[in-house]
């Protein structure tokens, strides 16, 4: 039997059978376990949608909505709903338009180079090398963090998201908040525009921006290289540009699908499902809906159109959609610049999460 809310079974289990054959049996199924999992592109819009009758604030993933809550409803943006939802996300929507970011753009296009040209040199982990390393700095410079912090912090939302005990979960994600409790930012557009909360909402969404900014574009870029290492026709037709950057970007986010799924809670009857009902839509299985994509099990960096939902939908569309895009963007160009072949060298080592999926570790060899 499948046990969804193991962490073990994504790390170790190719579930596109299971995928599959859901979407054409059950689309919407009753898990054992006590919540709903919908897997067909369309009903996972339709939720998304629908805030009013899918609630975020008891939680979004999996594990807290099992356990009975969130502690930042409706004070963290990813568990609110209505007026306080729109003024966090109209408040701090502010850091992530495109204008906003464009100095901070440029920058991760160097950091970028920079990274691939060390990786490039001979065998590397990229996971560690360049996937760590990128994200984290993005995100410690929109929050204004010293850089000497980078690293600890990385390593904290590691443990705290991919962590194997939850003894040790919980250790870094107490950490977490303890650092922004303590810790005096730099002037900058995020920070001032954080200041506009109370204390609670700031830290809780320091935490929330950080956990959701990190682990998350790691994976994807990880996967990124992983991909094009097991389709060089693919990787070569982007060397040459043969296919747009911009196609290329979407599908790595389709394929990768880092986030496996969010979840909501019911307000009211609207069956099959009851007031109360948990339930859970998986990406995992919406990015690969034969009603929506053609060929989905086909790696195709020209994919158009691509409406996948690795960046969920609705009201709670990710708020970093086009960071993630610009570091996924910048890792590409990086490697069009300096690499002539990917070659996988060693065994890659899967996350153990029921939200989060991946490498975390990836030993490559780039010519
Ligand atoms: C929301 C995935 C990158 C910050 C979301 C959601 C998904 C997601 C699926 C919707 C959650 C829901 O509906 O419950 C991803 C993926 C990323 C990524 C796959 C990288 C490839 C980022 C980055 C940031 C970020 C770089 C930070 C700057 C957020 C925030 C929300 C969110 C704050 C909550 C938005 C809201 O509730 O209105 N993300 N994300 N994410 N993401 Fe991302």
């Amino acid at each position: 039997m499948v046990n969804l809310a193991d962490p073990a079974l994504h790390a170790s289990q190719d579930l596109s059978g299971f995928w599959r054959k859901l979407r054409r049996d059950d689309p919407i199924h009753r898990d054992p376990g006590g919540f709903w999992v919908v897997t067909r592109h369309a009903d996972v819009v339709a939720i998304a949608r629908d805030p009013h009758t899918f609630t975020s604030e008891r939680g979004n993933v999996l594990a807290s909505l099992l356990s009975g809550g969130d502690t930042g409803s409706g004070a963290m943006m990813a568990v609110s709903d209505g007026a306080a939802h729109a003024r966090l996300r109209g408040i701090l929507g502010k850091a992530f338009t495109p204008k906003a970011l464009s100095v901070l753009a440029t920058q991760i296009a160097l950091s970028a180079k920079t990274l691939v040209a060390q990786a490039a040199a001979g065998e590397t982990d990229f996971a560690r090398e360049v996937s760590a390393r990128l994200p984290i700095a993005v995100m410690g410079s929109l929050l204004g963090l010293p850089s000497a912090d980078w690293g600890y912090l990385a390593s904290l939302t590691e443990a705290a998201l991919a962590g194997q005990d939850p003894a040790g979960t919980w250790r870094a994600r107490n950490e977490i908040l303890v650092y922004f409790a303590s810790t005096t930012t730099d002037p900058g557009v995020l920070p001032a525009l954080l200041s506009r909360l109370s204390e609670d909402e700031i830290l809780l969404n320091c935490y929330s921006l950080l956990l959701g900014g990190d682990q998350t574009t790691r994976l994807a870029l990880t996967g990124a290289v992983a991909a094009l290492a097991c389709h060089p026709a693919q990787w070569q037709q982007l060397r040459r540009g043969a296919v747009a950057q911009s196609t290329a970007v979407e599908e790595v986010l389709r394929w990768t699908t880092p986030a496996l799924h969010s979840g909501r809670v019911v307000t009211r009857d609207r069956p099959p499902f009851r007031t109360g009902d948990i339930v859970t839509s998986w990406y995992a299985s919406a990015n690969f809906d034969e009603e929506e994509f053609a060929e989905p099990d086909r790696f195709d960096l020209g994919r158009t159109p691509n409406r996948h939902l690795t960046f969920g939908h609705g009201p709670h569309f990710c708020l970093g959609a086009h960071l993630a895009r610009v570091e996924i963007a910048a890792v590409l160009e990086a490697l069009r610049e300096h690499v002539h072949t990917i070659e996988v060298t060693g065994a890659p080592r899967r996350v153990e999460s029921n939200f989060l999926s991946g490498y975390t570790s990836l030993p490559v060899t780039l010519r």
